[in-house]
Formats: structure tokens, C-alpha cells, sequence
């Protein structure tokens, strides 16, 4: 059994990734075509579309010429070659697996995690991303000075697959991307995000860990999710989540500064709880560096934290983004993302009675706005159920 694997971001997956595929598959003829959005790639530095969509994009795109696979979406932390290979390998133990990459990838090859694995498990097919002899060469060379250190074997595809670029795309190729995957582009509203927006992104994807803005990206995401299922505004939605925690990595210090510089209203009771101050700094800051003047904006990005009582739809929305996003995955946290997009009470009384239950046992202080946002979504919850069977009654 032949098993051909080709991953990459799918960012978004456009028609000369279609192209490669047909072309591979009638040169190589594998009896399965693995496709694999990646979830996290190590060698890019930040990631704008969310895992979730480029898998949906994927499986559209390639529908009928390859299986997608989650795999690499699916695994916690960073998405390693090596690993994927080695989960197929176990999958399929008689298959021989061709593992196709870009010549940019083969040019960097030795840098990759593990690749003398990486050649024991699998031929690595590598095709020029451009025609050009020149870079034929050039892969020649240099897949055979790996060859001849690591042994494997590395073969060129010599085809030269059409050159559109994910960039291209993104920047309004739109005849570049099947028909399913523009409506679901358009659907989505992907990749016209705002100039304030991908100022923001710029700012903060130097400034926040790698770890957090990729939280703060998944957060804007299912933030614009939930808006859209709610009949929120999308773009408001993901400005505050992608601001939400734009202070969050600040030394304590330097909240307090704030909170003392701005008089920021802080209850007593979150005043020394320092995982609390940066909701407060953060709105502070959206405002005053960042110039959202928007102030449903503001009080949800300063409530995001411990909640409150009787919050709006909108920063309903942002607390629930913040506790469900791609990234979260403490257990049952699928069963309130399901939640949250049938009811957002009900999903913030799982979430709050979560941290209450959670810090009362590490003997943490609770936010008293944190029982008063429990308390208030239980009655929203008894409220509705109350109509719904009164509803039946008639
Ligand atoms: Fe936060
Ligand atoms: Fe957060």
C-alpha cells in the first residue's frame, strides 16, 4: 500500500495546491492521499486563520482527491513532521509513506526535528515551488549531501506546479480558490480584516509570548464565531478579543502603576488578586494605547476575567471566547463549547461553578463578581426555562 502525505497551513488552501495533488497522484498513483493542516508550525512565527476554518477549507477543497486528516490539529502543542509520521506509520505498518514537501522545506531540511526518522519512515518527495532549473539543481544538491549523511531517500518531482501563493490569495486572488471555499471565505469573513485590526496583531504578536497571542488570535476567532451566531457585530467581537489580554504578561507592578495612573475602579476583593488586574489594565490600555473608544468594547474586555452581573450579550460573548478557544483543552471543555453556541447562560453557569468549584480547592480567594455573574446566569437559565414550560403548558 502506497500512502502519499501533504501537509502545510492551508492558509487558505487555493487551486494550485489542487493542482500539485492531481499531479502527484497520477505520477506516484497512491492508493490513499493524506492532506494535513497543521495546527501550530514551528517554523512560522505567528498563525492568522484559525485551525478550525483552514480544516474546513481543506476538507471543501479537496473533496473527492484526498482525505484530510486533524491529526496534526488534534495534538496538543507544537505539530512536529516526525510525529505525523510516526502516527501514520503506526496507522498503516506495511504501508511505504511519501511525504511531499516544498523545495523551501527541503532546503532547510536539517534543521527539522529528527530528520534521519523522518527518513526511515518515509520517501521524502520534494517539488520546486517554481519552475526554474536553477532550483532544480539546487534540490538535486542538496538532497544528495543529505542522502549521503543521513541515508533515506529524497526524490524530486520534477513538475512545475502552479505558482499562486497563499499570500496572493489572501490579498484577493479570489478566482484562485474553488467555489466552496470562496462562499466559505466570504461566509466566514476571512482575510478582510480591518487596518486597526492587523495594526493590533502587529503590535502584539512582538510584544505577547507565543503562547499567548496565539490564545489571544483563537479567542478573536471564536469571539467572531459566537458574535455571528448571536447577531453581535463580528468586527467588534474580534477587536475585543484580540485585545483582551494585551496586558495580561505585564509584571504586577506595572498593572498597579496603571491602575494608580488612570484611577481604575478595581473592587477590594480582585484589587490583590494579581490574575485579575490585567482585564482592568487591558481595557485601560485598548483605550488609551490602542484608541478603542468603544466602551461595550472596554467593559468587556475589563469584566473578562471574573464576570459580573447582568452582562451583555457582547461581553457574554467575550467571557465564553475566553474560556472555550481552540487553545483551552482542561477536561470538559468541548461539551461548554457545544454549550455556548446553544445558549450562552447556560454555558457561564458551567464556566463560573468550574472556577468557583476550582479555586475554592486550591483555597483561592472568588471574586465576588464572579458569584454575582454565576448567580445572574442561573436566573437567566431558570428565567428561560420557566417561559419554555409555561409555553408548553398552553
Ligand atoms: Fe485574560
Ligand atoms: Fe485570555
Amino acid at each position: 500500500m502506497k500512502i502519499a502525505i501533504y501537509g502545510g497551513t492551508f492558509d487558505p488552501p487555493h487551486l494550485g495546491h489542487e493542482l500539485f495533488i492531481k499531479a502527484f497522484i497520477e505520477k506516484y498513483l497512491p492508493d490513499k492521499m493524506i492532506v494535513i493542516p497543521t495546527k501550530i508550525p514551528p517554523h512560522k512565527a505567528c498563525e492568522t486563520t484559525g485551525a478550525a476554518d483552514r480544516l474546513a477549507m481543506a476538507r471543501l477543497a479537496f473533496k473527492g482527491i484526498a482525505e484530510v486528516s486533524d491529526c496534526e490539529i488534534r495534538r496538543k502543542g507544537k505539530s512536529y513532521t516526525v510525529d505525523t509520521l510516526e502516527f501514520f506509520k503506526r496507522k498503516y505498518p506495511d504501508a511505504d509513506i511519501f511525504f511531499i514537501i516544498g523545495s523551501d522545506m527541503l532546503l532547510t531540511f536539517d534543521e527539522w526535528r529528527c530528520p534521519r526518522r523522518i527518513l526511515e519512515l518515509a520517501t521524502v518527495v520534494a517539488a520546486p515551488r517554481r519552475e526554474s532549473a536553477e532550483l532544480v539543481e539546487e534540490m538535486r544538491k542538496k538532497a544528495k549531501s543529505i542522502t549521503e549523511a543521513m541515508g533515506g531517500k529524497i526524490e524530486i518531482m520534477p513538475l512545475s506546479p502552479k505558482e499562486i501563493s497563499s499570500t496572493e490569495v489572501r490579498e484577493g486572488a479570489e478566482n484562485s480558490v474553488s467555489p466552496a471555499v470562496l462562499e466559505y471565505i466570504e461566509k466566514k469573513g476571512l482575510y478582510n480584516e480591518s487596518a486597526e485590526i492587523k495594526k493590533i496583531k502587529e503590535v502584539l504578536s512582538k510584544r505577547l509570548s507565543y503562547k499567548r497571542y496565539y490564545h489571544s488570535l483563537g479567542v478573536m476567532n471564536t469571539a467572531a464565531e459566537l458574535a455571528a451566531r448571536y447577531g453581535e457585530d463580528v468586527e467588534r467581537a474580534r477587536l475585543a478579543g484580540i485585545l483582551h489580554d494585551c496586558t495580561k504578561e505585564y509584571p504586577a507592578a506595572t498593572h498597579y502603576e496603571i491602575i494608580e495612573r488612570y484611577k481604575v475602579d478595581v473592587p477590594k476583593d480582585e484589587l490583590g488578586v494579581e490574575k485579575l488586574l490585567h482585564s482592568k489594565t487591558g481595557a485601560v490600555m485598548a483605550k488609551e494605547e490602542f484608541g478603542v473608544t468603544d466602551k461595550e468594547i472596554l467593559s468587556a474586555i475589563s469584566c473578562h476575567t471574573a464576570g459580573k452581573e447582568n452582562m451583555t450579550t457582547f461581553e457574554k460573548i467575550l467571557f465564553l471566547a475566553d474560556f472555550i478557544d481552540p487553545s483551552r483543552d482542561y477536561r470538559g471543555v468541548e461539551a461548554i463549547r457545544k454549550k455556548a453556541f446553544r445558549d450562552l447562560d447556560e454555558a457561564i453557569v458551567d464556566c463560573t461553578s468550574f472556577t468557583v468549584k476550582d479555586l475554592a480547592k486550591r483555597k483561592k480567594t472568588i471574586a465576588l463578581n464572579t458569584l454575582l455573574c454565576y448567580n445572574s446566569a442561573v436566573r437567566a437559565v431558570n428565567a428561560k426555562r420557566y417561559l419554555n414550560e409555561k409555553e408548553k403548558d398552553k
